[in-house]
């Protein structure tokens, strides 16, 4: 990826404006949480979202966390069942994140949820977080500010060791409070845990009156990103393909003749990545019999979009 310089921010209204400015312009910016820094971009910016994948050097598009300054912005984009509305009344803003379904009509990226039905939301505590989210005014994805595989960034110096140069800004509102993540609980179905964080299981038990199911410690199960076969198109997917065959659709990667749709006609990862769901829900609107698809070399975000493909074409359960 080509070197960016990475301003470094206060927290002065100038610097938050800034910050809300680069946002807005679908840049790249760290800000602190009570938890951990978070590497924000616009969520419903498809580019943006690719950005956030690439800085990380994430081999994976696992869904991300939207961060929103209060719970009436939240409703905009999830369904609060009673229980949603009990748990966001009891413990935001703080380091809760709830995942709920997802609101017709909602503008996210579907990078943002890796299209799934559901969507994570949290409403940070943090002064700082709020402030950025306020001036921006719009939903920010934010998975924690650290290469992929690093350990999370609870200081601005962390985030800047791994960071620097890879995105657009960073805000140095000191160290995180919790330095923990937040506390993942999914509301799609009986309440589940699916993270252990920042607010104990315990604390949401006794607000709920009865115990959550466990979904192991991570989202692993209830992740369906994680199963081989997930996020299959309706059409059959053929990988590696270097032209069309008889009741194909192309998509292309690259200079690419013949290609219904092209992922990137330059070549570009991160706009690959950016368009690869949009894409396959066009193509598998035309119903044909497969998705054939370019090579698509393994390197940066290739790989995340690899191992998507890869599930995409892997063999279905029968029906
Ligand atoms: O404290 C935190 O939560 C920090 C700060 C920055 O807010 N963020 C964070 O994000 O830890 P990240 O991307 O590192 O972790 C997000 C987790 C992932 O494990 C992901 O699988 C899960 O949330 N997740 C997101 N959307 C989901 C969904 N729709 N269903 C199930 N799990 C989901
Ligand atoms: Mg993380």
């Amino acid at each position: 990826m080509q070197s960016l310089q990475t301003l470094a921010l206060g927290t002065a209204p100038t610097d938050i404006e800034k910050a809300a400015q680069i946002l807005s312009d679908g840049g790249l910016v760290a800000f602190p949480t009570e938890t951990v820094y978070g590497l924000g971009g616009d969520a419903r910016n498809d580019l943006a979202v690719a950005r956030i994948f690439d800085a990380k050097g994430r081999p994976r598009f696992n869904p991300l966390i939207i961060h929103l300054p209060t719970l009436g912005a939240a409703r905009q984009f999830a369904q609060f069942t009673d229980t949603a509305e009990r748990l966001a009344a009891a413990f935001w803003p703080g380091p809760l994140t709830l995942v709920l379904p997802l609101k017709q009509g909602h503008g996210l990226s579907p990078l943002v949820t890796a299209d799934l039905s559901t969507v994570a939301i949290r409403v940070p505590a943090h002064r700082v977080a709020q402030a950025v989210l306020t001036a921006f005014g719009g939903p920010v994805a934010a998975p924690s500010a650290n290469l992929s595989g690093k350990i999370s960034p609870t200081s601005a110096a962390h985030v800047a060791a791994g960071l620097t140069g890879r995105i657009d800004a960073i805000v140095d509102g000191g160290d995180c409070a919790v330095g923990l993540e937040s506390t993942i609980i999914g509301l799609d179905g009986a309440p589940t845990l699916l993270r252990a964080g920042g607010v104990p299981a315990e604390a949401i038990e006794a607000c709920l009156g009865h115990t959550l199911q466990r979904g192991g410690d991570g989202p692993k199960p209830n992740a369906p990103g994680q199963l081989a076969s997930h996020y299959a198109p309706g059409a059959k997917v053929r990988l590696n393909a270097s032209g069309k065959e008889k009741g194909e659709v192309l998509l292309g990667f690259g200079p690419c003749e013949g290609a219904d749709l092209n992922l990137s006609p330059a070549g570009d990862l991160v706009e690959a990545a950016a368009n690869l769901f949009g894409h396959l829900h066009r193509l598998d609107a035309l119903n044909a019999d497969t998705i054939a698809v370019s090579p698509i070399p393994e390197t940066g975000l290739g790989r995340a979009i690899n191992d998507r493909l890869r599930r995409a074409a892997a063999p279905r359960p029968c029906p």
